[in-house]
């Protein structure tokens, strides 16, 4: 079950800033679900990357707004975002981890092939020439 966020009224705050600013994170991470299967790992680092810089934007905009109210949750909603941005940052990483593992993949099995290619194959292959 992949189901995309699917916006609408429930989401709304009231404050048009956040309300859009929620909508393009939910872009985001909606283009996450598209990419997924379908592209590769670099481009899916870069949508935790841009997923990453604009929740910091966003975090930024409602703490101001938080800050200059003196809104009492602060330092708990606060805790929240940076809980959030750590996850990307973890998820990013097994991105970035998966990418080489499968690098180091194609590495070992063109290192193989290679070497037992010269050794067994092309070694029968030169002996019978000077013969
Ligand atoms: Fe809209 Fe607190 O993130």
């Amino acid at each position: 079950m992949h189901k995309k966020i699917i916006w609408d009224q429930s989401f709304e705050t009231g404050i048009a800033e956040i309300d859009t600013q929620h909508q393009r994170l939910v872009e985001i991470i909606n283009s996450l679900a598209d990419g997924i299967g379908h592209v590769s790992m670099d481009d899916l680092h870069n949508i935790l990357t841009q997923l990453k810089e604009y929740a910091n934007y966003h975090f930024r905009t409602e703490e101001t707004l938080m800050e200059a109210a003196g809104y009492a949750g602060l330092e708990e909603h606060r805790d929240e975002h940076l809980a959030f941005v750590d996850q990307i940052l973890l998820f990013d990483l097994d991105v970035i981890l998966a990418s080489e593992g499968l690098a180091w993949d194609m590495f070992h099995f063109l290192r193989g092939w290679l070497t037992n290619h010269i050794l067994v194959v092309d070694k029968k292959f030169s002996t019978a020439m000077s013969a």
